[in-house]
């Protein structure tokens, strides 16, 4: 059994109770390789912010779990190495499925675990994410519940519809779960394919599609009903448009692919809503420059060569993102 605090990570406690009075989000980027590492602690140094590192059983499964929590740990060592003497890095894991899952990651050093309950039968997700939050507290590590179900396919956890989550529960689930965070469905899904032709309009000019706006009301309604509690969006990358064409250019095809638009990430941001998970976008901006540096040096092959500039890509993403849609800057 290893504690987070003896690794420099911190949990969401805090860091929460800031962003939702500051009126602003953490960013809870997710990775997987080294790269998407070095990109995210470049970025949250650059911009001093506190980050969210997260990691899904998927990733684990990739990459394998002692290494991405080594990575971690390099990361705070890595941050201070760049002239952060005090940053505040959470390893979080995303969508943990079982009490096993969840307790693996603690035992392991994790700081923040995510109990997702939310395709079980309402009592049962409760049980659920209790029992993880009776052992996540022992050792003063904070989690993340959900209520509601997001569509989309991400990893190992894909829905092929959503249901919004319902105002009415909210107040029951955390006080019965004692949870730290809510993850709540709003219209969000995971993926770059966030809703479907027939769900959206089309832009005359561009040709783009433009998607349905996320539900407000739904958000502004969990507010009421639970003041000052943190509040967490899944499946909340853009899909910036400008990768998807590169991608498209340089010999991909993703016809179609839609994501959040910006501006509503950013309104979220200023209510409790204060964390953001991005996954998708990082996975765009990485491709994009690989297909573009590979397609331009068809002769290249050593690795360094193209991931360089996917590192370079990534960092400018998360940058953007922390700096003019979650507001996280200049808050460590
Ligand atoms: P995106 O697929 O929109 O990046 O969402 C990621 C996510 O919610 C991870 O839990």
């Amino acid at each position: 059994m290893v504690s987070y605090k003896e690794l420099g990570l911190v949990n969401t406690k805090e860091m929460f109770a800031k962003a939702v009075k500051g009126g602003y989000a953490i960013p809870a980027f997710n990775f997987n390789t080294m790269e998407q590492m070095q990109a995210i602690v470049q970025a949250a140094v650059e911009t001093k912010s506190p980050v969210i590192m997260q990691v899904s059983k998927g990733a684990r499964n990739y990459a394998n779990a002692t290494i991405l929590r080594y990575m971690a740990q390099g990361a705070v060592e890595y941050a201070k190495e760049l002239g952060c003497p005090n940053p505040q890095i959470v390893l979080h894991l995303d969508h943990g499925d079982t009490f096993e899952l969840c307790k693996d990651c603690i035992d392991m050093g994790f700081s923040s675990v995510m109990i997702d309950g939310s395709s079980l039968p309402y009592e049962e997700n409760i049980a659920l994410a209790k029992k993880v939050v009776d052992y996540a507290h022992q050792y003063d590590v904070t989690v993340e519940a959900e209520l509601g179900v997001l569509a989309g396919v991400e990893d190992e956890v894909s829905s092929a519809v959503s249901h919004y989550t319902k105002p009415e529960e909210v107040i029951d689930f955390s006080q019965r779960t004692g949870c730290d965070s809510l993850a709540i469905s709003i219209g969000t899904s995971h993926g770059a394919y966030k809703f479907t032709p027939a769900q959206c309009t089309r832009d005359p000019k561009t040709g783009k599609l433009v998607p349905p706006p996320l539900a407000f009301d739904i958000l502004h309604e969990i507010e009421k009903k639970l003041p000052g509690f943190p509040i967490v969006l899944h499946g909340s990358s853009s899909v910036p448009q400008d990768e998807v064409d590169t991608i498209n250019k340089f010999g991909g095809k993703l016809p179609d692919a839609v994501g959040i638009p910006e501006e509503q990430l950013r309104e979220a941001s200023k209510s409790a809503v204060c964390k953001i998970n991005i996954d998708s976008d990082s996975r765009l901006a990485m491709t994009a420059a690989i297909r573009k540096y590979l397609a331009e040096n068809p002769s290249h092959f050593d690795p360094r060569q193209y991931l360089k500039p996917a590192r370079e890509n990534m960092k400018k993403m998360y940058i953007h993102k922390i700096v003019n849609v979650l507001g996280s800057n200049d808050k460590l």
